[in-house]
């Protein structure tokens, strides 16, 4: 038996904090050794990779993956189920660099729902049944506040299934949950240690602009930007604060996409609160302008850009989120791949997208209400299923859009995208760093000088998706190499790995701990004699 099973040699070995050009020695998954060179004796049964001096980070962490879920993303709790499943969705991830997502199995208001463990069962039994090419967590979502249930049942999730973060809406009418009812949550999970993450949308203010546009008659997709306006995650995202500051509990902004939101944020970490903010590839590449990019405003064909938050109205807020990759208000930087088809559900040919039949079907949403207005050929926003693709996308727009125009350094690049998921999520050091003892999970870029920009094509990407938001953008560099635990998954454009490579992941609590300041412990400003 050899000492390594693979080593790589001529790396830029990136770190969250640094940049050493060294060589990698890997054995049994593990990464064993970080050295200037190798004797021919040591690597002489090894698999060996020349990096040729390209860089060489820990594999990409996608904390924000929708994969087999039946999504209920319209105010009206209206959906779609989503078209990847884990076969399609972590096949996508390794071909864009990334070695373990996580994904979000979620309880509804059902009966049969009510149980969390039942649903992370059920959940299970879907990536099982398929198997995946990387690594994979859950998070839960909870849709209820029945405290029997996250007593007893909280800390199983947390113990056996290493399940430490909970996603709570303020928006959807079928998932958010009212202000009590999210301090009761909270409060559980602060009690298991669970990372609360926050979808922030006042869910009111949509329902009651979305009424008002429609009685206009502005029902195309578009219109769905304007009725989330930014001070729609603007509100909820200060409500959300000063809720997780009355009982002291750490939270995470998904998806957060405004200026405003991110002021919010940054505001509240600068008084020392465990506030934390993921944003996404969308929020720098799109704008409300890609609400209505195609031949006319009213085509069908926009609703393939609707997303909850949506982009930012123009560039200028764009530069001031890249403010915030730079200065740290935002944590991690995820893809929130949320896959839905636009073709015909049934298999049939797809036809034009203006024509309503096309969107027939139980995959979009059901109900006379949406018939009459889909014969009106306009779309109507508010029964498209919110949501846009972009698992493999992620680090290649991360990498063309802002380190290799010089927005961010290569360190940057590996906190947001694979350490402090790894950290927040409590999968630190195993995942999330190249470190003696770490997991084998690498990705590999092209030297940059030897590569050759192209335009992206959705024909090129591997999810179950019949359109990609980024058609036609130019890429300065792609994943050359994807290592899950040792193993080469991905090299050179092609699928090298296999469906039950991947492994399910158990968790730990968060390991990313802020100072708090002792002005925001004082029981006379929060209620922290809760906890006494
Ligand atoms: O539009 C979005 N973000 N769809 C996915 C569901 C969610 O809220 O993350
Ligand atoms: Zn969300
Ligand atoms: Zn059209
Ligand atoms: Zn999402």
């Amino acid at each position: 038996m050899g000492m390594f099973d693979l080593v790589i040699v001529n790396a830029r070995v990136v770190s969250a904090s640094d940049i050493v050009t060294c060589c990698i020695g890997v054995k049994n998954g593990k990464i064993r050794t970080l050295v200037d060179s190798f004797g021919d004796e040591e690597i002489q049964s090894a698999r060996v990779i020349d990096a040729q001096g390209a860089y060489v980070m820990p594999g990409g962490i996608d904390a924000h993956v929708h994969l087999c879920q039946d999504l209920k993303t319209g105010p009206h709790g209206l959906g779609g189920a989503c078209s990847d499943n884990f076969e399609t969705g972590s096949k996508s991830a390794a071909a864009g660099g990334t070695t373990t997502v996580i994904t979000f199995a979620t309880q509804t208001r059902a009966e049969e729902d009510k149980s969390l463990l039942d649903v992370i069962k059920a959940y299970s039994a879907r990536a099982e049944a398929t198997g995946s090419y990387v690594d994979y967590g859950f998070h839960i979502i909870i849709v209820r506040n029945d405290k029997d249930v996250l007593q007893k049942e909280m800390p199983i999730l947390r113990k056996e299934w290493g399940i430490s973060s909970c996603k709570l809406f303020l928006t959807y009418e079928t998932q958010r949950l009212t202000d009590s009812q999210l301090l009761d949550v909270m409060y559980e999970a602060k009690q298991n240690s669970m990372t609360t993450m926050i979808h922030a949308e006042n869910g009111d203010m949509i329902q009651w602009l979305t009424d008002k546009l429609e009685s206009k008659g502005m029902v195309a997709p578009y219109y769905h930007a304007l009725s989330r306006p930014p001070l729609v995650e603007g509100e909820a995202t200060n409500r959300a604060i000063a809720l997780a500051q009355l009982i002291q509990n750490p939270i995470l902004f998904v998806h957060v996409g405004s200026a405003l939101g991110a002021k919010n944020v940054r505001r509240a970490q600068t008084i020392g609160l465990p506030v934390y903010a993921e944003t996404c590839p969308r929020y720098f590449h799109l704008t409300w302008e890609d609400l209505k990019r195609f031949h006319s405003p009213t085509c069908f064909e926009n609703s393939k850009m609707i997303c909850s938050p949506p982009p930012p109205p123009d560039t200028s807020d764009q530069e001031e989120l890249f403010v915030g990759l730079e200065n740290g208000t935002f944590t991690i930087y995820s893809s929130d791949h949320c896959p839905f088809r636009y073709d015909h559900p049934h298999g049939k040919p797809s036809g034009v997208l203006e024509d309503p039949k096309s969107m027939e079907g139980e995959q979009y949403c059901e109900g006379d209400e949406l018939r009459s207005l889909l014969a009106r050929k306009e779309g109507a926003f508010r029964l498209i299923p919110n949501g846009i693709p972009g698992v493999e996308t992620r680090l290649p727009l991360l990498y063309t859009g802002a380190l290799a125009a010089g927005r961010i350094t290569p360190q940057k690049f590996v906190e947001l995208t694979s350490t402090n998921p790894a950290k927040l999520y409590g999968l630190y050091p195993q995942k999330g760093t190249i470190m003696p003892g770490s997991d084998a999970d690498l990705v590999i870029w092209y030297p940059d000088d030897s590569f050759k920009p192209f335009n992206l094509a959705n024909s090129m990407l591997h999810h179950n998706v019949d359109y990609t938001p980024y058609e036609g953008m130019k890429f300065v560099n792609w994943p050359r190499y994807t290592i899950l635990r040792g193993k080469v998954i991905w090299m050179e454009g092609e699928v090298q790995g296999k469906l039950r490579d991947g492994q399910y992941v158990k968790r730990g609590p968060s390991q990313l701990v802020r100072g708090v300041s002792k002005t925001t412990q004082d029981p006379r400003r929060v209620a922290s004699w809760l906890y006494e």
